[in-house]
């Protein structure tokens, strides 16, 4: 979950680029990011996120069940960015908004936006409505090109905070040997028992969800896989960018655009006027 990211890691980014959320979602599936190509400064503009995945995907649950897929979704913003303040919402983000709760990753970062767990197959789309900084009333901020970092999961994840696997995993034989029973417990989780070379008994503990794949009197490698892979879900990042546009740069752009269109015409003018006086003096 993503307050698991919080409680955690004051920064969701590591140094090698790999968000968080990727520690316990081991699993990838992709994510995408629509942007606008660049924004105007104090402007409100949306990043939609879409964590893809087949309608009606049903994973297992806690107890075992099968329940459906939740999503949640990180945006990292450039510094200065940051999520756009209700009042300045429009009607249209006010639709595409409705039912989603957003939080600032942490008290000084409010350049960082968390959101989920919400219900998968009504959220593959998540919209984040951000406002852009000014450069004119903040010094700190400059136009130019900048980094959004996004990620997007959907599905429960594998490894908890106190590093305990979770149920959504496979499970795989910590020694080699052979498998001299399989106990299955009242609620639906089992116990592999495996009788290494040397005689001693290993016991595995299956919680329920998995599937075990192996039987009694199998033989086994240190590290094989005891049960199927029950994971659904999986988690993706990727970056864009974003361009703070400033619109006296646009407006240059606009006045050189004008310049050498003029001096376009004025040079085909020109040379009419030369063609003219050539046929006068007959040359
Ligand atoms: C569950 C998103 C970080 C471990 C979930 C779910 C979502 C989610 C949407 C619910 C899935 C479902 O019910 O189908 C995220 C995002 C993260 C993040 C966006 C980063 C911002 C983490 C971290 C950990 C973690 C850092 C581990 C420390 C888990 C586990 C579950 C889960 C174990 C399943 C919990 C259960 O049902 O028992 N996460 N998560 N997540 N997450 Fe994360």
């Amino acid at each position: 979950y993503p307050f698991w990211a919080q409680e955690n890691y004051e920064n969701p980014r590591e140094a090698t680029g790999k968000l968080v959320c990727a520690n316990c979602h081991l699993a990838q599936m992709p994510t995408q990011v629509e942007l606008p190509q660049s924004v105007a400064a104090d402007s409100v503009f949306t990043a939609s996120v879409k964590i893809p995945y087949k309608k009606g995907t049903q994973e297992i649950g806690v107890d075992g069940s099968k329940v459906p897929l939740q999503v949640g979704a990180l945006v990292m913003l450039p510094d200065g960015f940051k999520l756009a303040p209700q009042d300045r919402w429009n009607d249209q983000i006010k639709k595409e908004t409705s039912g989603v709760y957003y939080t600032q990753y942490s008290e000084d970062k409010e350049n960082i936006i968390v959101v989920g767990p919400l219900p998968g197959d009504q959220n593959k789309e998540i919209v984040f409505p951000i406002l852009s900084p000014n450069p004119a009333t903040n010094k700190d901020i400059h136009f130019g090109k900048y980094s959004i970092h996004v990620g997007g999961n959907r599905g429960r994840g594998q490894v908890y905070p106190t590093g305990e696997k979770s149920n959504n995993s496979i499970f795989t034989s910590s020694k080699a040997g052979t498998i001299s029973s399989i106990d299955l417990n009242d609620d639906g989780s089992s116990n592999i028992t495996i009788q290494t070379k040397e005689g001693e008994l290993v016991s595995e503990s299956i919680p329920v969800g998995p599937t075990v794949i192996v039987k009694e009197g199998d033989e086994i490698e240190q590290g094989e896989v005891l049960t199927n892979d029950p994971n659904a879900g999986g988690f993706g990042q990727l970056d864009a960018e974003v361009v703070l546009q400033s619109p006296g740069r646009v407006l240059g752009l606009i006045v050189f655009f004008c310049g050498v269109a003029l001096t376009q015409i004025l040079l085909v003018l020109k040379k009419k006027q030369v063609e003219k006086v050539q046929a006068a003096e007959g040359i």
